[in-house]
């Protein structure tokens, strides 16, 4: 059922959703701008930068409209928190930084954004219609790049790398349990049905993970 923006209840919890959608992206895009230089050829390197410009752009439109929509823009993430989380993607190598960054942040993050979309109010909704279309590409970028990499492993280290890849998908869900954040109350709060988003995002998990073995298979 759609959210009506005047009911307060509903306009403080979207807000507070809006900021935190908002912080994870200037993460992305600081996280990206630093790969940058490392990332391992030119194809990769142009689109990190591609990404950056995506994402400022995302924070600048969420801004605008957290403005507008007038509830607290207080962060949700503290300083400390964001340095720890920058320093989580510096310290990955390039397999594990397209891990976390495009399947457990960009893909799994995305699709939870995705269930609250049609819960939410028009504005909110035509705030996330440009950054939701732009995390399509990201997602595919991520996801190609991730194929590309375990295409050219042995067939050993490759069913290890699988394998690796799905126990590290708690890494998001962990890292904001471990920061105090009550996701699920956060859904809640929106009119969302937790469960359900939850259901969504493990499908989509798992969707992706298949099209990596029947990728490998093929
Ligand atoms: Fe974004
Ligand atoms: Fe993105």
């Amino acid at each position: 059922m759609r959210q009506n923006i005047n009911d307060q209840d509903y306009r403080i919890a979207m807000g507070r959703l809006l900021v935190m959608y908002t912080q994870i992206d200037y993460l992305i895009m600081r996280a990206c701008a630093e790969r940058i230089a490392s990332a391992p050829d030119e194809q990769a390197q142009l689109f990190m930068a591609k990404q950056v410009g995506d994402e400022s752009k995302h924070v600048l439109i969420q801004q605008q409209w957290i403005k507008q929509f007038g509830t607290d823009a207080t962060p949700i993430f503290s300083e400390t928190q964001q340095e720890l989380l920058l320093q989580h993607f510096r310290s990955l190598s390039w397999l594990d930084f397209l891990t976390d960054m495009y399947i457990c942040v960009e893909a799994l993050g995305g699709e939870a954004v995705e269930q609250v979309v049609p819960l939410a109010d028009p504005g909110t909704r035509e705030s996330l219609k440009v950054p939701l279309q732009d995390e399509t590409d990201h997602v595919a970028f991520g996801l190609g790049r991730l194929k590309q990499e375990l295409s050219m492993m042995p067939e050993a280290e490759r069913d290890a790398c699988i394998d690796g890849i799905s126990s590290r998908l708690d890494f998001l869900d962990d890292s904001l349990h471990d920061m105090g954040l009550d996701i699920p109350a956060m859904f809640t709060a929106v009119g969302a049905d937790y469960q359900l988003v939850v259901n969504a995002v493990m499908q989509r998990r798992q969707e992706i993970l298949e099209s990596f073995s029947l990728q490998v298979a093929a």
